[in-house]
């Protein structure tokens, strides 16, 4: 690929003193390169504003990691895409698989919450991957199209990240060649869906991704970047993935 994208999503991670280590870490790294992969954290909700201050006149991007589909009222315990476009956030992780399985997130759901974070405003990145026992039933591509389907609006204006259920914290890497036939597969769908625009619509792959699988993955010419949960919270590892993309930038 060229120019990586590089998405940090933290999960359930970061308490105040390990948020402003990993973002003080990554702007020390950031200060001495003038030219490196376009980089966006998703902290949980309650650090956005606190990485938001950290990262004002840095090139480091901010995205939260869910959003409701209404933009307020009587949702106790839910963020709206509009509270989010409100601190200044500019991107929204969608239709995770942990939600998908821990808030029971249906595809209908997440289409409504990626219409309404592209009405306030937000990039999202809606997150579509297949089981192991899908795999293991090589039902992958039709439980793909399934979820692009159902998840993605009819005017979109977002990213997709293809995350296998079966690699995400386990140490397991889909291999180049299940990243690259699931990333056409895809492609070809967008394509099928968008036309012309389906082309250009950024496609990340997610799940263990490492400072020693990186590389590889990096080379898949088809992908547009990574997104990266454990290793997003280890700011030495995460700014290995940073450095690895630098040969990956064409200006
Ligand atoms: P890991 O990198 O920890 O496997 O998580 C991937 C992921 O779920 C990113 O959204």
């Amino acid at each position: 690929m060229s120019n990586p994208i590089i998405i940090g999503n933290w999960k359930m991670n970061g308490l105040i003193n390990e948020t402003k280590h990993i973002v003080s870490t990554l702007l020390t790294y950031t200060k001495k390169h003038q030219n490196f992969a376009k980089t966006i954290l998703c902290p949980p909700f309650t650090q956005l504003q606190l990485v938001k201050e950290m990262i004002k006149n840095s090139p480091l991007g901010l995205g939260a990691q869910d959003c409701h589909y209404a933009n307020k009222g009587a949702h106790t315990g839910d963020i709206s895409p509009a509270i989010l476009q409100d601190i200044g956030v500019n991107y929204v992780i969608l239709g995770h698989s942990e939600r998908r399985k821990d808030h029971h997130e249906s595809n209908q759901l997440v289409l409504k919450k990626t219409v309404a974070a592209q009405n306030n405003g937000l990039l999202p990145i809606v997150c579509i991957g297949e089981t192991q026992q899908e795999r293991n039933a090589n039902n992958q591509e039709s439980i793909v199209e399934v979820q692009l389907k159902g998840s993605l609006p009819e005017q979109f204006d977002g990213l997709v990240a293809y995350e296998p259920i079966w690699a995400i914290g386990t140490g397991l890497t889909a291999n180049n060649e299940q990243i690259t036939e699931m990333i056409q597969f895809i492609r070809k769908k967008l394509v099928a869906q968008y036309g012309e625009n389906g082309k250009k619509i950024s496609i990340l792959y997610g799940g263990s991704v490492k400072p020693d699988n990186v590389k590889d993955i990096y080379a898949i010419p088809e992908l547009s970047g990574v997104l990266v949960g454990g290793v997003s919270i280890i700011p030495k590892d995460f700014i290995k993935l940073i450095d690895i993309a630098q040969e990956f930038i064409r200006s």
